[in-house]
């Protein structure tokens, strides 16, 4: 450990304490260290609440920065200079549309395809561990993505201005792959799935000393999700909603925005409710999903198959947690067919207006496929979570949606162009498409 980094952690402004285990309770100090040494159980973050208690107060969280870090006390990062990209405080939108379509009421779709700098929730959890990572005295930063991670992480080290070597399962997306290489770390596409990324990631998370923002910086990481459950509480108006929908990769963002507003209740920032979570997966990778239906507390892990390349986790290391966290607040964890996951993608853009990747139509097929089933109230107030941006996974989209009308720059090809609009109504469109 350098001297600078005894000094951060002797800092008397931070609410973290140390780490602790979610199986034994065994407690370890905040270095970078993700696995129990008595029980391999995963490691989170412990906080001092009666300090956060102390703080925090509605307003002090009002008058901070307009990103994730105006709840910096409940990240654990010591610093109060934090790598600040203007992550987070995404819209919450009202989606009066969608719910219309849906047969309900009170829906809120919480936007993170618009999420800075790269238009996925990642960018949250990127700028705790590299902010965590700078504290500990890291130059290199590195990850085991499915695309969103890898774009965020050589995002965001390029901005801190630390080394980054990212690792992608070979088959992603080109929007993906670019978004990762303009930044210019170095990218390793591995020739296998997510699983086998990660499990090279873990030797070499062992060998090279590096800071791997979803291995051994995973507790503090992790953590960044929590915001999302913070903000749509605090753009409720300090309410929480009733239901959740959430996508589930690992199952790390589900049961973060659990703790987030377990936390905000806690300290007495919201009213005690129980919020019902339900969780998404694609039929192609739903290893979660298969737990849940079949009244499983393990997981049994899958080969990926499905469009859904960003949630295409076979091997879940949170999966436990999140069917724990749905069955506990009644809630659900159903998966859609990648044919529904496309619906999802359109029927969000026509509706709202929100064109988000394979994550999100997901997410929506799931959503709509609760509705139908009865396990959204219609008079709920839920919220979605929309979590990655349509731009990135164009493929999925290929020979799905309609094409421009070619025209002459005349005015009598336009009329011609335009009563052909007319004549093939969607109805014909989806026909022509099918
Ligand atoms: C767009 C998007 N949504 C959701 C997730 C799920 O995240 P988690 O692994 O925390 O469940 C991912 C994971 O990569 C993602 O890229
Ligand atoms: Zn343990």
């Amino acid at each position: 450990m350098t001297l600078a980094t005894e000094q951060h952690t002797q800092s008397t402004s931070a609410t973290f304490k140390n780490l602790q285990c979610k199986e034994c309770g065994a407690e370890y100090e905040a270095k970078a260290t993700h696995v129990c040494e008595v029980c391999f159980g995963p490691l989170e973050v412990s906080y001092d609440y009666d300090a956060l208690r102390r703080q925090v107060t509605r307003e002090s969280i009002a008058a901070g920065p307009n990103s994730i870090w105006r709840y910096r006390p409940f990240l654990p990062v010591m610093t109060d200079n934090p790598i600040d990209v203007g992550t987070g405080m995404t819209p919450l939108v009202k989606a009066n549309r969608l719910a219309r379509r849906l047969g309900i009421k009170n829906l809120y779709i919480k936007n993170d395809a618009v999420n800075m700098p790269t238009l996925s929730f990642k960018d949250r959890v990127v700028s705790v561990a590299l902010t965590r990572a700078k504290e500990l005295g890291f130059s290199t930063v590195s990850c085991a993505s499915t695309g969103n991670l890898a774009n965020s992480t050589a995002a965001i080290a390029a901005h801190a201005g630390l080394d980054c070597c990212v690792f992608i399962p070979a088959d992603l997306e080109a929007g993906k792959v670019l978004g990762t290489l303009i930044y210019s770390p170095t990218v390793m596409a591995v020739q296998g799935n997510y699983d086998q990324v990660n499990r090279l990631c873990c030797e070499v998370a062992n060998t090279h000393g590096w800071g791997f923002v979803n291995i051994n910086l995973r507790p503090y990481y992790s953590e960044g999700s929590k915001t999302l459950g913070f903000e749509v509480a605090e753009q409720l108006g300090w309410k929480l909603p009733d239901h959740i929908v959430a996508p589930l990769a690992s199952g790390s963002l589900f049961t973060k925005i659990y703790k987030g507003f377990q936390e905000f209740i806690k300290v007495g920032l919201v009213e005690d409710k129980t919020v019902r979570f339900s969780g998404a997966q694609a039929d192609g990778c739903s290893p979660i999903a298969q737990a849940f239906r079949e009244g499983r507390d393990f997981v049994k892990p899958v080969k990926p198959n499905t469009i859904a390349k960003s949630i295409a986790i076979g091997n879940p290391a949170d999966g436990i947690y999140a069917i724990e966290v749905a069955k506990k607040t009644g809630g659900n964890i159903e998966s859609v067919s990648d044919p529904e996951i496309i619906e999802g993608i359109k029927l969000l853009a026509e509706t709202e207006g929100i064109f988000t990747e394979t994550a999100g139509g997901t997410t929506i097929a799931v959503l709509k496929k609760l509705v139908e089933a009865g396990k959204i109230d219609p008079d709920e107030t839920t919220v979605v979570y929309i979590t990655g941006n349509g731009l990135k996974t164009q493929e999925a989209m290929q020979g799905y949606i309609g094409e421009p009308f070619t025209i002459e720059p005349k005015l009598d090809s336009f009329e011609r162009a335009l009563e052909r609009s007319h004549t093939l109504d969607r109805l014909e469109w989806q026909q022509v498409l099918v």
